[in-house]
């Protein structure tokens, strides 16, 4: 049985890692997806290969494009998880640059994304939300700084939606992560493969799919239970400071 069949879901940051993991178990239970990214050839290749599947091209920074696409989707599930770490090292050798790239796309890009989905969402009286927070949006780590500060604006907003939204009927989820095995450090250090295999040295680390397995255990409760916070850890990784590497 698809226990997703005939659901329209929308995935944010598509194209890769996580949100192409979840994408692909969405659409393993029925789910129609909307997939979503920047590399529109990427999605489009996602989109051949899961039934109903549609590609969008879209940058969620951009508020009036975002909402223009998404507004009039009936969307039953939305997994907003656009995201990026640009940089690591002490707050006040950080580029302004790159904290504005990090705030405009973590923050107010799932805020653009959840103006667009959740009005529907509100008079249909239904609708799931998952949100990629981190455990960085819970403990902070040296260097993390601006990273860690827009996955907890996440943590904020989610608690903001469930209060919000009180008996409308819709369900809130985030799932923070600890270190997942992506493109994500690739992107933070700009293509520098050495610094970003360094941070997988030794680590049994999350994939992708273990984290589209925990969304998809959320949104396939039966109505009256919401999961609300899922953390997931590496087993190797006790805090976002202390890792066990095997030497
Ligand atoms: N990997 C980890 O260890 C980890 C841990 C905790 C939380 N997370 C969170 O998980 C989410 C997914 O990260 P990931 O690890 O899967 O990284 P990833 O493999 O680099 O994927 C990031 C996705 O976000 C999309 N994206 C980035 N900027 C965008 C924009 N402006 N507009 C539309 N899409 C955009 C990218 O697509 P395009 O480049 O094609 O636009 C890509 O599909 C992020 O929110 C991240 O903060 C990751």
């Amino acid at each position: 049985m698809q226990r997703l069949k005939d659901k329209l879901a929308l995935v944010t940051g598509a194209s890769a890692g996580i949100g192409m993991a979840t994408a692909r178990a969405l659409a393993g239970e029925g789910a129609r997806v909307v997939l979503v990214a920047r590399r529109l050839d990427r999605v489009q290749t996602l989109a051949r290969e899961l039934p109903g599947a549609r590609a969008l091209a879209l940058d969620v920074r951009d508020g009036a494009a975002v909402l223009r696409a998404l507004e009039n989707e009936p969307f039953d599930l939305a997994v907003v998880n656009a995201g990026l770490g640009l940089g690591m090292g002490p707050l006040d050798e950080g580029s302004i640059e790159d904290w504005s790239t990090m705030l405009d796309t973590n923050v107010k890009g799932l805020l653009h994304t959840l103006k667009a989905v959740t009005p529907g969402m509100r008079g249909r009286g239904r609708g799931d939300v998952v949100l990629l927070g981190s455990v960085a949006g819970r403990q902070v780590y040296p260097g993390g700084n601006v990273y860690c500060a827009t996955k907890f604006a996440v943590r904020g907003i989610y608690e903001s939606l469930r209060v919000d939204f009180a008996g409308a009927g819709l369900r809130f989820t985030t799932v923070d992560p600890g270190m997942v095995e992506t493109d994500f450090s690739r992107v933070r250090f700009k293509g520098d493969e050495e610094r970003a295999k360094k941070v997988y040295a030794g680590v049994h680390a999350l994939t992708p799919e273990d984290i589209a397995d925990a969304i998809l255990y959320a949104v396939t409760r039966p109505p009256h239970v919401n999961i609300g916070e899922i953390v997931i850890w590496a087993s190797a990784q006790a805090s976002t400071t202390v890792v066990k590497r095997a030497t």
